[in-house]
């Protein structure tokens, strides 16, 4: 690569446990033939040592302000780079970026620069979720920097939940796929990010908990008989994957299913539509968007027998009372998440579903024609909302997720993220 086109990155380290895996970035960076200059802040060189990234990158890192002649490091190293990436980005720091305080080179030079910044935050959940983390996210939105994660997962303290840093190689691949995306990288980076959401690469959904319902219920008849549906949960697992990839913080209530659970949703198996109500429930509370694909069983067996029914010559009768509505349930709290149902109609789609919204109380209805989708990898959905009805054509089922994420977004939480 001649010397104009090859893209210069300052990256950025604050003093995080996942300082380590900024390590591994910097190699990543300067294998796909990125120019690399690091500056730490002093908290990092506890986490990980200057002379471990020097060596990755073969320049001295910045350390301060004053290391230089003229102190001018934060201007000069600037003006150079294409773009500044801080990974990890502590709670502190991105408190820092939202502030617009430069009382260490590194706040410095972000402040100073005139090219994107990308910030991939690393903290403990509580950190992440406390108010005033999310007030700095958004603030960062707002400015223009674009965030890269945080992923959930198993944390350095023990917990688990949203907060980890994304991996190394998911940020090389973020950082290049940037860098290839403006052949003028001076420009704001709100350009970029809207070059990037023309890609379908932003993260619209960061730090917004979405819990999801999905698989059929299975209701007992005895200890081994029950009454299920055909539902195969695909769907519900869909929308978990495509919220996911948005940067949403995922709980995925399931009923049985023959699928594996989306990387880094929380997952809680359940089976019955007792059960399933129990554990929405417990999570409901912490949710902003409650999206309900189950195919509860709307009737359960009043008196399941706890041994296996034997067989007999006279006819047999079973007593079917009504399960919960958890849809119903959720959409009447006193504060409910935003609450979208699913629909499966056998005729008359249009009419059913648009009684089933009103019944409901919910701001928006997805349904199909069960006999298009049940079991299948793909699906035609239409959508039922105050403004009316819109399709989302025949796609396969994580496109559809996608779109109705989007959708989603555009009808409630534009102007909330
Ligand atoms: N739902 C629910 N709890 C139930 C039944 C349904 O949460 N006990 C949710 C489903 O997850 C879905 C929507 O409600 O989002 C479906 O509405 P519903 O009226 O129950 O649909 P059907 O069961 O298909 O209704 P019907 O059998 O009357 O067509």
């Amino acid at each position: 690569m001649d010397q104009a086109q090859t893209k210069r990155i300052v990256l950025g380290i604050t003093g995080g446990i996942a300082a380590y895996k900024a390590a591994e970035l910097a190699r990543l960076l300067v294998k796909r033939g990125i120019e690399v200059q690091v500056a730490m802040t002093e908290a990092a060189t506890h986490f990980i040592t200057p002379a471990t990234m020097q060596a990755l990158t073969g320049k001295p890192v910045l350390l301060d302000q004053w290391q230089d002649a003229n102190g001018m490091a934060h201007i000069q190293s600037s003006r150079v780079a294409d773009a500044i990436v801080i990974a990890p980005a502590t709670a502190d720091f991105i408190a820092k970026l939202a502030s617009g305080l430069a009382n260490d080179l590194l706040s410095t030079l972000c402040l100073a620069r005139d090219c994107p910044l990308l910030v991939a935050p690393a903290m403990n959940k509580q950190m992440w979720a406390n108010s005033a983390t999310r007030r700095n996210v958004r603030q960062l939105a707002a400015d223009g920097v674009m965030l890269l994660g945080p992923a959930s997962g198993v944390q350095a303290c023990g917990e688990e939940g949203m907060g980890r840093m994304l991996e190394a190689e998911e940020l090389a691949r973020e950082v290049a796929a940037l860098l290839q995306g403006s052949d003028s990288l001076n420009e704001n980076s709100l350009t970029l990010a809207l070059s990037r959401r023309e890609r379908g690469q932003e993260r619209e959904l960061a730090g917004v908990k979405v819990l999801i319902t999905a698989g059929p219920t299975y209701e007992a008849i005895d200890a081994v008989r029950g009454i299920t549906n055909r539902s195969s949960g695909k769907m519900g697992y869909a929308i978990a994957q495509a919220a996911l990839e948005m940067g949403a913080q995922v709980t995925l209530v399931s009923g049985p299913t023959a699928l594996s659970k989306p990387l880094g949703a929380r997952a809680v198996d359940v089976t019955s539509a007792a059960e399933m109500l129990a554990a929405v429930q417990q999570n409901v509370a912490q949710a902003d968007m409650f999206i309900a694909v189950a195919a509860v069983a709307d009737y359960r067996v009043a008196q399941p027998s706890a041994q296996k029914i034997k067989k007999s010559d006279a006819s047999l009768t079973l007593e079917l009372i009504p399960n919960p509505d958890i849809l119903a349930y959720v959409a009447n709290l006193p504060q409910p998440p935003f609450c979208v149902g699913f629909a499966a109609e056998s005729e008359m789609l249009r009419e059913h579903a648009t009684a089933k919204r009103i019944k409901k109380n919910i701001p928006l209805l997805a349904a199909n024609l069960a006999q298009n989708a049940i079991g299948s990898d793909d699906n035609e959905l239409v959508l039922f909302d105050d403004a009316g009805e819109h399709l989302l054509p025949r796609a396969d089922k994580l496109t559809l997720a996608r779109a109705l994420l989007h959708h989603i977004i555009k009808l409630k939480f534009n102007l909330q993220i």
